[in-house]
């Protein structure tokens, strides 16, 4: 990090705060004294040009459509890595030589069952609950069953990360076999992380389930292009709520809540649920575009825009190839995914959508895939919940062992009342 040095005027007093440049060239004001010097403090809802941390595990240039996770290029990694792969770089900085694979798959098989009292919670939710309210609740509830990583939070952290990548999925997969009323179909050993997952979810007494390897590779490569985005709604969620001194497990809840919402991994969801709605429609494009661009109309393209890439989302081009690739492997003729593209190339040409730098997100063409695959869109996002975690692990990892981590506290400027007298119950009008 070089330093360089930003100098302004406030009231006529001039002051200067520290420059810290990022190893590609990124630069933030460092404004840790200026409340100090100046009395006052900067205010940016919504963050849009807040930093809230360094960081060394994914670099984003929103310009230039560029995604990398610990210096590696997003294509490379969802082209030649498997997910497991790709978790074990994010948690400890290097790609796994075979024998760290070997030993991490190990934990990772090692951990996949549920304490078995586990699986009573999933009795007590409504038939309609939400599989992403389910899932946070029981990542939240792993705490007290492994509670032993709040005296070292830090000692059995690879313990910790491998036990959670390898639950969630069986929680997620538990949690679609009870919404179906179906047996629970338990973790096998000599499956693959996805293979193991998609057996979990789609193996019946009545009809065994094949696993097949395009299938799996697919998903290896949704789940490779979720694992971390830098400081999104639901990392940023994580780091706050761990900055508190709160377990991982309660951290990792409070993303997926995060997630959840509409604007954010929610999105998916919401992208097939417009498409189906606009195909119900007799296809009625302007409609939607007209309703999506009308201020007064809550109304948006869901699956489309981005709060940091001004250009394509590198996530979004490799995820369309691949629904294409999948769909013809499968011999799906998903009308669905004709609208999408009809849909992105009037958007694209549009000059609402020019101008504000609109482009599909990663969420616009993923649920098409999913849906190809068999996973019904309440299991969207709990699907990117599943692709997110080793990412929300690691930022949760950085966060403690960077030694300047202080509580996550936000400041405001106050707009309310000035102070006035109180009035007792009998004086009040
Ligand atoms: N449809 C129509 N208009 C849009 C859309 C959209 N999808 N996205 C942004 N705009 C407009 C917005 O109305 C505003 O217009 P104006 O300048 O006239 O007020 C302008 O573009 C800038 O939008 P913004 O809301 O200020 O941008 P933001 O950075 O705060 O929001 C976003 C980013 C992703 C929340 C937003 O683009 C959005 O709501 N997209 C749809 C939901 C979605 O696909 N979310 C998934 C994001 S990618 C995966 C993830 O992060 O989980």
């Amino acid at each position: 990090m070089t330093n360089t040095t930003a100098e302004f005027i406030i009231d006529g007093k001039s002051y200067t705060l520290p420059i810290i440049e990022g190893s590609e060239g990124d630069r933030g004001i460092d404004i840790n004294g200026l409340l100090q010097q100046t009395g006052c403090i900067t205010l940016d809802p919504g963050f849009k040009n807040t930093g809230s941390c360094t960081s060394s595990i994914t670099y984003l240039d929103g310009n230039k459509g560029i995604l990398r996770y610990r210096g590696y290029a997003i294509e490379d990694l969802a082209e030649k890595c498997q997910f497991v792969e790709v978790a074990y770089l994010l948690l400890h900085g290097k790609l796994p030589n075979e024998s760290e694979l070997e030993h991490f798959r190990g934990l990772l098989e090692r951990f996949a069952l549920l304490h078995e009292d586990m699986l009573h919670f999933f009795d007590h939710f409504p038939p309609n609950a939400s599989p992403m309210s389910i899932l946070s609740v029981m990542v939240n509830a792993l705490h007290n069953y492994y509670p032993e990583m709040s005296d070292d939070p830090l000692e059995n952290i690879d313990i910790t990360a491998a036990r959670l990548i390898s639950k969630i999925r069986t929680i997620a997969a538990f949690s679609y076999k009870k919404s179906v009323g179906h047996p629970l179909v338990y973790p096998r050993n000599d499956l693959s992380y996805c293979g193991n997952f998609l057996n979990m979810m789609f193996d019946k007494p009545v009809r065994p389930y094949t696993v097949r390897p395009e299938v799996v590779a697919a998903l290896n490569k949704l789940l490779i292009l979720h694992a971390d985005h830098e400081q999104n709604c639901s990392t940023a969620t994580v780091r706050m709520v761990g900055s508190a001194g709160v377990n991982l497990y309660a951290s990792i809840s409070a993303g997926i809540n995060a997630l959840w919402g509409p604007l954010h991994g929610g999105a998916n969801e919401a992208v097939l649920d417009m498409l189906e709605t606009i195909y119900a429609d007799d296809c009625n494009f302007e409609k939607y575009i007209t309703k999506a661009k009308d201020r007064d109309d809550p109304f948006r393209l869901s699956g489309f825009g981005h709060r940091v890439y001004r250009t394509f989302d590198p996530r979004g081009t490799i995820i369309k190839t691949a629904c294409h690739e999948i769909l013809e492997v499968l011999e799906v003729s998903d009308p669905l995914l004709d609208l999408a593209q009809k849909l992105e190339e009037i958007a694209l040409n549009d000059e609402y959508f020019i101008s504000r730098n609109l482009y599909p997100n990663v969420d616009f063409y993923s649920g098409i895939i999913y849906r190809a695959i068999g996973i019904p869109s309440n299991m969207f996002t709990v699907m990117f919940a599943l692709g997110r975690l080793p990412g929300w692990i690691s930022q949760w990892k950085e966060m403690r062992e960077d030694t300047t981590t202080k509580i996550g506290r936000p400041r405001q400027v106050y707009i309310g009342e000035p102070a006035r007298d109180f009035v007792s119950l009998d004086q009040r009008s």
